[in-house]
Order: structure tokens, then sequence, then C-alpha cells
């Protein structure tokens, strides 16, 4: 069943590269334009749409967090995102207008159901992004974008983010697609890219062995930080999450602009940071800024362990251990920079001697509130 693997956690970060490509198949027609005609909510009634709102929990919330950059970028709507568990209590400004996407793995998650029915019954349109057919949460929503990633066995989850990921791109670039964005050359460009970067995700896997090792050494440390910019904060934020979960290691992710805000009182000799560095290219004020952030924990005596673009020799000098993954347009980087994540925090739970896809005290799917 585990194909080999020692772990279904293996076998499912192996299998990313396939899941992406199957969530993409079918959606990206010859000329380049989507088709998503799953989406049962019409064109017309996309363009009325002036807020979109994302309800998730746990890692399908930082699926959603990345989704927000690129939804706004490309459609310019609003867009708000939030932890299923938190969204209905606070009586959410909802009306007609607001498109509400519940992104879910099993489409079982009961916070993310309560937040959905809520939703609709504030009027609003409900688009959920799930894994599972026929599970609760697309039976209750108007529309649902099935990810095709298969049975996610492992309790913590990847090949799903992976593809929820892809989904979230598919609805943003649709949306830009139907209401007529100004980005329309960039949409076209980025529709490229997705449809290879299945191949990308290879070619990260494929590298994975000194992460391995790298992970190893830390065995016996109790805290790793993760810091990240832009998309790269939610990555950051997805890697502390499977290191606390498959590890039981203290880990958080910080923006790294916030760390003069306090994180960095945390930095100590010889404490592990991973930073998740952004393209050179495109946005590289972004880039800049974080280089310097690497050279203050540095200089403060952080383990920095870098993932930066290959080609980039700006991080060369301040990394103490530098990852290397392949060259994708920025909103799209967290698809190849979760990986190496992944493999470190399920390498760090093995030499821990934890059980790996059935970690203490978590079950797969949460139908409680
Ligand atoms: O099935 P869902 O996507 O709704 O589950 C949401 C979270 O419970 C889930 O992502 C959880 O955080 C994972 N164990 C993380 O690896």
């Amino acid at each position: 069943e585990k194909g080999g693997y020692d772990y279904f956690m293996l076998k499912e970060i192996a299998e990313q590269p396939r899941a992406v490509a199957d969530t993409l198949l079918g959606r990206i027609d010859p000329s380049g334009s989507l088709t998503l005609d799953e989406v049962r909510i019409s064109p017309s009634e996309l363009r009325e749409i002036d807020k979109v709102v994302i309800v998730a929990c746990g890692t399908a919330f930082h699926a959603g967090l990345i989704a927000k950059y690129a939804i706004e970028h490309w459609t310019r709507i609003p867009c708000e995102v939030e932890l299923a568990s938190e969204f209905r209590y606070r009586d959410p400004i909802l009306d007609g207008r607001s498109l509400v996407i519940a992104i879910s793995q099993s489409g079982e998650t009961m916070d993310t159901l309560m937040a959905l029915r809520h939703a609709r019954e504030q009027g609003s349109k409900v688009l959920a992004i799930c894994n599972t057919n026929g599970s609760t949460i697309p039976r209750e929503s108007d529309a649902v974008l099935y990810t095709h990633a298969g049975p996610e066995v492992a309790v913590a989850s990847t090949k799903a983010f992976l593809t929820q990921l892809v989904a979230c791109y598919l609805v943003a670039l649709y949306l830009g697609q139907v209401r007529g964005t100004k980005w329309g050359d960039e949409i076209q460009a980025v529709i490229k890219d997705l449809s290879r970067i299945s191949e990308e995700v290879e070619r990260v896997l494929e590298t994975m062995e000194p992460v391995r090792a790298l992970a190893r050494t830390l065995a016996s440390k109790n805290t790793v930080l993760f810091l990240g910019r832009h998309v790269g904060y939610p990555v950051a934020l997805e890697g502390a999450l499977k290191l606390k979960e498959l590890a039981y290691m203290h880990a958080e992710g910080f923006a790294a602009g916030e760390l003069k805000h306090g994180p960095i009182a945390l930095i100590e000799e010889d404490l592990p940071v991973v930073v998740v560095v952004p393209s050179p290219r495109g946005r590289s004020v972004l880039h800049d800024k974080i280089v310097s952030n690497i050279q203050e924990i540095r200089a403060r005596g952080a383990r920095t362990i870098v993932i930066a673009e290959e080609g980039d020799e700006t991080v060369v000098p301040y990394a103490d251990h530098l990852i290397r993954i392949p060259a994708t347009p920025t909103l799209l980087q967290p698809l190849v920079a979760t990986v190496p994540l992944q493999v470190f925090a399920c390498e760090l739970a093995t030499a821990r001697g934890n059980e790996v896809d059935q970690p203490r005290n978590l079950a797969k799917s949460v139908t409680v509130e």
C-alpha cells in the first residue's frame, strides 16, 4: 500500500508532481485560457463579486493565505482569509456579492463546514476547494473545484496542500480572466508556467538528500524558527506547522519584517532559522530586505538554513546551509519552496523516533468544533 516507502507521508510527498499535474489536467485549454466548467457560478455572477473571503483550518488555511496574494494581485478584488474557527463568531460582513471559498482536504472539517453554512445564510456564494469527492463541504457548497491529489493517508498534509495551491491559483487566474484585468498578459504567462510546474516540483524532489542529512543533525534541537516575506511568509508558517506536528518541536513561523518587532530577541548561538528567500527577479525589494534579515540573524549567532532560487548568489555568504529551488514566478514559488520543508520535518520526525503517519494527539480529519 505504501508503494515501497516506509511511510505514507514519504509516498505522498513523492506523489506531488503527479498530484499537481492531475489537478491542472483539463483545466487549461490549448489556447492557454482556463476552463473551470465545474465552477457553477456564472461569469456574470463572478463579475459582480466585490469581495472574496477564504475560510479554512491548519494547512488549508496556509493555502488560503497564499491565495490572497494571488487573488488580490490578479483580480484587484479585496480578499480576506480567516481561520474557520474564528470566522462566524465575529459576525463577518457578508452579502450576495461576497464569494466565500472554503478549502478542505477532507471536506469534513467541522469548523470549515460551520463557516460555510454561516456564509450561505448571509446569501453569499460558496465555492469549495476539496480533495474528497462527495464529502459534506462540497455537498453543501454552491460549487466545487476538486483537487486531484488522490487519497491522503498521513495526518500531515503534503500533496493536498500543493494541489490546494494549484486550485487557488486557478481560481485567481480564472477570476482575472473572467473580469478582464489589466494583468491579461501576465495571467497568460503564469498559466504557461503553471502548466510546467509539476516538472519543477519533480526536480526539487530529486535534490532532497542534503536536506535529509541536515535534518538528522538537528534532531536534538528544541526550537527551529522559520522566516519568510510575501508568499514566503505562509510557507514559513506551513514549515513550522509540519515540524510541530511531526517532530514535536517548538517551531514558529514569522514574517521576516516583524523580526525587529520582537522575535529577533529569540535568536541565540546556533539556533536553526529557516529562511525562504523570494526570487531576486520580480519583486527585488523583498529579496534585498530578506538578505539583510539573514545577515542580522546570522550576526547574532543563528544557524541559517536558506531556501533560495537557483542562480541567486547574493545569499551564499550568509547561508550556513543552502537549499536550492528552481526559479518560478514569485507568486508560484510556494509550490517548490514548501517541498524541502515537508522533507525536513519528515526526516526530523524519523530521527527523533516519532510516528510519522500518525503523530500523537492528532486526527486526520477534525469533525468536532
Ligand atoms: O481536511 P482539512 O483540509 O479541512 O483539514 C484541515 C486541517 O485539519 C489540516 O490541514 C491539518 O492542519 C493537517 N494535519 C496539517 O498537516
